[in-house]
């Protein structure tokens, strides 16, 4: 029989259009004689549909008219298994759609990539690929990853963090903080975005204010830390869980600008000689057409220092599944920092795993390979007791707990 996986991507997101395209590449690499697909699409409103088209990208050219040809649905478990169920229900027919055997969360950024996806997918039970709650949460959080690097001793640059209520109380205090602590240029970020949405440099105080005023806009949570001047961004993936997790291969992504954009990430064709743009490059291609050099052009020794430190990473966090793990290496010093990690990361870094001589097809074995185990493990623990306590002891219980 083969193993229904349950697809889902979108979702309520900046990054919607990039879980649309990881979706379709890992739906298109996904071995049809050991799985069966169930897309399950969350448009931007947050409805989850499933229906036919949702593997072909074309589609969502036009996102309202697609919806219209889906069928609403949510997820039921009734004891035995995940059924995928119409809503609202017919009242005439069937209503149950189909059902998943695993679940596969593609989804980038809020609402989904921070954990509520994994939560949801807790609360039914069922087998899924990628972090549980904590691990995604604390990974989609820039200042909770932060710190929780700085108390394990994890190499990541200094940082002043605040709320932005308290921050409009009291401006002072929080721009003294930032001067004394750190020093120009930094680096502004809203506390829980990706794909570099709400980021800016800042040179001094006025450029300072400007940022942090921009940031407030994106979250109710700012962070600030040193910029590196002399910047190489190297990224390295971990595939695993917290008892077997191996790094990849590493790349070195290459930006037009300072701040690597949403549209250096997900837009940039390749050019050509002549300049033209390729066709395979460019928004088809989401995470995978950035350009970069793979391997990153780094010593051998940096190599293994950074892949020790993703490994380290994905285990400190209880990581399960495929992340990527974002280094900034400082060029002037040669020092090695953990910036961000993606615990659902942009083509579910397929690009570097086939760089490490591993297919998708064969990386999507792995995961779900990882996902029941995880469960298997699970089942294992308790969760609750044979015994009804409340049978026992009638009204007496619960006084001396
Ligand atoms: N401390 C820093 N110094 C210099 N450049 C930085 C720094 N932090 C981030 N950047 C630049 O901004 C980009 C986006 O920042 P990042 O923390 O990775 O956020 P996102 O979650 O949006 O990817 C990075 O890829 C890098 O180009
Ligand atoms: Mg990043």
């Amino acid at each position: 029989m083969k193993i229904k996986l349950g697809v889902i991507f979108g979702g309520r997101s900046v990054e919607h259009e990039i879980s649309i395209i990881t979706a379709n590449q890992a739906m298109g690499s996904i071995n049809l004689d050991k799985y069966e697909i169930v897309p399950l699409y969350i448009s931007k409103k947050g409805l989850m549909y499933t229906g036919e088209g949702l593997d072909d990208l074309k589609s969502f050219k036009d996102m309202d008219k697609l919806i219209k040809s889906l069928t609403q649905v949510t997820l039921v478990n009734d004891g035995t298994n995940i059924n995928v169920v119409r809503f609202p229900m017919k009242k005439f027919g069937e209503n149950i759609i189909n059902t998943i055997d695993v679940a596969f969360p593609a989804m980038h950024g809020t609402n989904g990539e921070d954990g509520s996806i994994a939560g949801f997918l807790e609360t039914l039970n069922i087998p899924y690929i990628g972090c549980d709650p904590l691990s995604a949460s604390i990974g989609m959080d820039k200042i909770m990853m932060r710190r929780v690097l700085k108390e394990v001793g994890i190499p990541s640059l200094d940082y002043i963090a605040f709320y932005s209520c308290d921050y409009i109380r009291d401006e002072d205090k929080y721009i003294n903080q930032i001067e004394e602590k750190l020093r120009y240029p930094v680096i502004v970020k809203a506390g829980n975005l990706g794909s570099s949405v709400g980021i800016k440099k800042a040179k001094d105080k006025a450029s300072l204010v400007e940022a942090i005023e921009y940031s407030m806009q994106f979250s109710d949570r700012i962070m600030v830390e040193n910029a590196i001047t002399n910047l190489k961004e190297v990224n390295c993936s971990v595939l695993g869980d917290t008892s077997n997790a191996k790094p990849s291969e590493c790349e070195e992504p290459v930006g037009s600008d300072e701040i690597l954009s949403y549209t250096d990430k997900y837009m940039s064709g390749t050019k050509t000689k002549a300049g033209n743009v390729e066709s395979n490059g460019g928004a088809k291609q989401g995470m995978a057409s950035l350009k970069r050099k793979l391997p990153a052009e780094i010593s051998d020794e940096m190599k293994a220092k950074i892949q020790e430190l993703a490994v380290e990473t994905f285990k400190i966090l209880g990581c399960n599944g495929v992340s990527r793990i974002d280094f900034l290496v400082d060029n002037d010093t040669n020092d090695v920092y953990v910036n961000e990690i993606n615990t659902i990361p942009g083509a579910l870094s397929y690009y570097l795993w086939e760089a490490t001589g591993k297919s998708f097809s064969e990386e999507i074995d792995d995961l779900v390979q990882i996902a029941l185990k995880r469960k298997r493990e699970r089942d294992n623990l308790v969760f609750s007791y044979d015994q009804n306590i409340l049978a026992l002891n009638g009204n007496k219980i619960g006084v001396n707990k």
